[in-house]
């Protein structure tokens, strides 16, 4: 027989619980309660509503979300493109909400990379491949690459390392779509960022294509360590890496964690994926909608709480 916890264990653990480091101490990308409003013609908009999210060092990570659910806005504060009305943002150590618009101009350059949707936005029209991909090096100055000898060489091995080194004397428009977002990704990886943001960067590619994006995606995150967060809603994509976080109304709601698992019986690999909710600081959490509507539960819920988890059951006071 299980025993419940005390009230003194309880508060044990409440202690220990606020004694934990701050929020997003170990993490490259921290979003704590973000919030951003626009105001077009007197209406307001909150494309942010307190969105918290912590990205690691390293991770492949994809977001996705239904349309107007605030993802882009996301990407474009990460991207330095964008200020936040509200909240706080950390990229690398760099405080988003405090940089200067010199500072901004060297994020930008410097700590993150981005590709974006739109293959035409991601390059020039009039360079080729790889003087595309020298350029950001030549942007951000001398101290970053020695002279131009070693910015066409980096540039040929990023486009080597992306499967597109054939595509290196080519204009944007002599190369397919796919070839272009490769090279795009290229551009994004020439000055080493931090962090690749890429929102939608599949979406104008048939699902063979997108595949192979992704697959260029992969080989960044792990020949290069860069830390990826890619948008996306190309289910097959966000099947493919080990968490994506799910947006819903401007705040981060479930989390899909997948990881390989060997079966002991057969010995095959299989891959095991566990949903999770987030939980804020004052203790709130949004269960999915597939999984209260399919309980019947609206408006309260009956808690309860057990040594190891939480029990949330439909509200049964009504029956008594
Ligand atoms: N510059 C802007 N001015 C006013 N409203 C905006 C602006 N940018 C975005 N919004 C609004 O903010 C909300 C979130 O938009 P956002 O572009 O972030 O959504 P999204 O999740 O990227 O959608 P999609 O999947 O369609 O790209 C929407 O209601 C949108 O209309
Ligand atoms: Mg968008």
């Amino acid at each position: 027989m299980t025993t419940n916890p005390t009230l003194a264990e309880l508060a044990d653990r409440a202690t220990a619980s606020r004694e934990r480091p701050a929020y997003g101490h170990d993490a490259l990308i921290t979003c704590d309660r973000l919030v951003r409003i626009f105001s077009t013609d007197g209406v307001e908009v909150q494309a942010l509503q307190g969105l918290d999210l912590l990205v690691r060092e390293g991770e492949l990570m994809a977001l996705v979300g239904a349309s107007g659910s605030g993802k882009s806005t996301l990407m474009n504060i990460l991207a330095g493109l964008d200020t936040p009305t509200a909240g706080a943002a950390r990229v690398a150590g760099r405080d988003l909400l405090a940089m200067t618009s010199k500072n901004r101009l060297a994020y930008r350059r410097e700590v993150v990379g981005f590709v974006w949707q739109q293959t035409s936005r991601n390059l020039l029209p009039y360079l080729t491949a790889a003087q595309n991909v020298a350029l950001p090096m030549q942007l951000a100055g001398a101290a970053r690459r020695s002279g131009r000898r070693a910015r066409g060489e980096r540039a040929l091995e990023l486009l080597e390392l992306l499967e597109v080194a054939d595509c290196r004397d080519r204009r944007p428009h002599q190369m397919s779509g796919g070839q272009q977002q490769r090279v795009a990704i290229a551009v994004a990886l020439a000055n080493e960022p931090a962090v690749l943001l890429a929102d939608e960067p599949t979406g104008e590619l048939d699902s063979h294509t997108a595949e192979q994006i992704f697959g260029a995606f992969r080989t960044a995150n792990e020949r290069l360590g860069t830390t990826i967060v890619i948008v996306t809603h190309d289910q097959a994509v966000a099947g493919e890496v080990r968490r994506t976080v799910a947006i819903r109304d401007g705040r981060t709601s479930t989390e899909v964690l997948r990881r390989s698992e060997v079966d002991a019986a057969t010995g095959d690999e299989r891959v095991v994926a566990r949903e999770y909710a987030m939980l804020d600081r004052a203790g709130r959490l949004q269960l999915p909608a597939e999984y209260t509507e399919a309980l019947g539960m609206r408006d309260r819920v009956a808690l309860e709480l057990e040594p190891d988890h939480i029990a949330v059951r439909p509200d049964d006071s009504e029956r008594d």
